[in-house]
Parts: structure tokens; sequence; C-alpha cells
């Protein structure tokens, strides 16, 4: 009798001590540290991104959800990123948000993230679906690149429609530039050959005279453009940038060397970030695509908190099983104030 009742105690015990186990798993998943990575610091679209992020985060804090974040930059470099993956996971952060340095290359921070059952959000730049396939609790957070490009022949239909002193030589075609962002990734391939089709398929006859590669950076695009200008003087009659920021290079540029209003080509630019909506303002840039960063950032936050605790979870709009995408939306003179101050419609509430 007396040995019966030694074995129950101690069984009790041992559930006693299972449950309390218990508890403080349900207790640390109100505890979320995120770690986040971005591929380069310089970047203005992400570093606007990621403040939205922030406040996103800080909105959903409650007195029983702890949520703190740890940053870092991998400035350019995917062996440096996966590194601070390791970094990050060694220090106990609970989700990862990754933003690739080379998206075609994610397996080694895969198999750290599953090695150590730590949920990764990918942004940004998307990686292949192979790739995300790979283990269920891996997702992606971003845009629908094509939507852009398409957004982006649009606009530049209507600026030629609009304005017939854009074709200034009069030859019935627009000669146009490119400015494309970093070769391999997805929002300069897809945008340009959206853009451009749109723009065919719209009817407007065509001469492209130079695409160069830019890196989504304002100098290297003043530096592209100058040369530009230098090789084809005033026969540029529109510039098509996969981002504001070179866009706004290429106005750069022109700023520089002495040019008249009557040698001005029309930009056109895609982001919307605080410069790009300025220079819509000010009428320097034609128009530009939207792209949402306050949705990413929300949609962010909420798969961050869902994948730990589990709430929200099927709040969440998701595609291809794991991936959320948010629309972009076109801005121009005439609606660009709605986006200054509401920091664009969709999230404008
Ligand atoms: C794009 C954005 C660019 C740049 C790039 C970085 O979506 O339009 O400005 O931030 O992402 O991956
Ligand atoms: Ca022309």
């Amino acid at each position: 009798m007396k040995l019966k009742k030694a074995v129950m105690l101690t069984l009790c015990m041992a559930i006693q001590l299972l449950c309390a186990c218990g508890n403080e798993a349900g207790a640390a998943s109100d505890k979320i540290h995120i770690g986040v990575i971005y591929y380069n610091q310089s970047d203005t679209f992400l570093n606007g991104l990621l403040e939205s992020f922030r406040q996103e985060l800080e909105a959903l804090k409650k007195d029983d959800l702890e949520i703190t974040m740890t940053v870092r930059d991998a400035a350019g470099s995917q062996r440096t990123q996966n590194d601070q993956v390791k970094e990050l996971i060694d220090a106990g952060c609970s989700v990862l948000c990754v933003n690739l340095v080379d998206r075609a290359d994610p397996s080694e921070i895969i198999d750290l993230a599953r090695d150590n059952d730590v949920p990764i959000i990918f942004f940004n730049r998307e990686p292949v679906a192979e790739d995300l396939m790979q283990w269920e609790k891996l997702y992606y957070v971003g845009a629908y690149a094509e939507q852009s490009g398409i957004m982006q022949g649009e606009l530049a239909a209507e600026a030629v429609r609009s304005d017939s002193t854009i074709d200034r030589n009069k030859d019935g075609k627009i000669q146009y530039v490119v400015l494309e962002g970093e070769a391999g990734h997805q929002d300069a391939i897809i945008r340009t050959e959206n853009a451009v089709d749109t723009l065919k398929s719209s009817g407007i006859e065509l001469e492209k005279l130079s695409y160069q590669i830019a890196n989504w950076n304002r100098a290297q695009a003043q530096n592209r453009m100058e040369q530009l200008i230098s090789q084809f003087h005033d026969e540029i009659e529109m510039v098509l940038a996969n981002n504001d920021d070179m866009a706004l290079g290429a106005i750069d540029a022109y700023k520089k060397v002495n040019y008249t209003e009557t040698t001005l080509p029309v930009f056109i630019g895609i982001d919307g970030t605080d410069v790009g909506l300025q220079a819509v303002m000010d009428s320097d840039m034609w128009g530009t695509v939207y792209n949402d960063k306050e949705g990413q950032a929300e949609a962010m936050a909420k798969l961050a908190v869902a994948v730990i605790t589990g709430d929200g979870m099927n709040e969440l709009d998701f595609e291809k099983e794991r991936c959320i995408y948010l629309p972009y939306s076109k801005v121009t003179r005439e609606n660009v104030e709605d986006y200054i101050k509401g920091g664009g419609e969709e999230t404008a509430e």
C-alpha cells in the first residue's frame, strides 16, 4: 500500500512538473523577440518600411504581450547575413524577418532556422518558390512586381497622351531610357518588362536608347544619367526608373548639366518614398507607383505575432499557402496629397 502511495505521489509530482513546463511555454509565447536583417541600410524604401514596421509592432504591444526587436544590416553581403542569422538565433530570437541579400541563395539561412525551429518571414526580396517550400515555417511578405510594372507603363502612356510636347522631336516615337535596380532582383526584371510592354500595347511607339543598372541607388543613377546625357544630348524624352531614388538621381543629373525646360524628359518612378512623393508634388516627377510599405509592415508585424502566439493567423490573407502580397497604386500630381497626408490610400483609415 505504502509503495503504491509513493508511486502515486511521484506520478503526481511528475505531472505537476510537466504542467509547470507547459505553463512556462505558454508564458514564453507572450514574449516575442524579433530579429530583423535587411540587405543594405542605404536603401531608402527599406528604411521607410522598417520605420513602419516599428510603429506596427508598437501598436500590437499589450500588457500581456512583450515585443522586442533587434535589427542588423547585412551591408550587401550574403555571407554576413548568414552569420547574422546565426547570431540572432543564438541571442534567443523567436522569429526572424529576413530581407535576403541574394534572393536565390537562402539555403544556409533556411537550414539554420529549421534546425533551431525559428520561423522566418522573408520580405521584399522574394525567394524562389521551391526554397519557400523547404519548410512549413517559411513565409513571404511583399508586393506584385508585375503590377508595379503595368502601373508604371499606364502612367507613362497617360503622360504621353496628355502632353504632346513629350515627343520633342515630333517623330511619333518616344525615345526612352530605363534605369534598372539590381540584376537578378524580381522587382527590376519584371518591372522593366511590364512597363515597356504596357506602353507598347497601349499603342505608344517607342525607341529604346539605353538600359542602365543603378542598383536602386540615387547617386549611381545620377552618374549613369550624366553619361547618358553626354551620349544622347537632348534626344531622351522619357526616363523609366525601377524606383523613385533612381528617378531622382536622373533628375539630379539634369539639374547638374544646365538643362532647360524644353530639353527635360518626363520621369516616372516606383515606390512613393517621402522624397519621391515630394518630387511628384513639385512636378519634377510625372508620377510614381505606390509600394505600400504600411500594408507590408502591418502584415509582417501581425504575422510575426501570429507565428508565435497562434493568434490572428486566420485574419491574414495568404496566397500560395504562406505568401502575402500587398497591392500597388498609381500616384500623380492629382492624388499625391492623399499619400503625403495619409501615408498611402490603403492604410489611411
Ligand atoms: C523594391 C523597391 C526598391 C528597393 C528594392 C530593394 O521593392 O522598390 O526601392 O527598395 O525593393 O530590394
Ligand atoms: Ca520622339
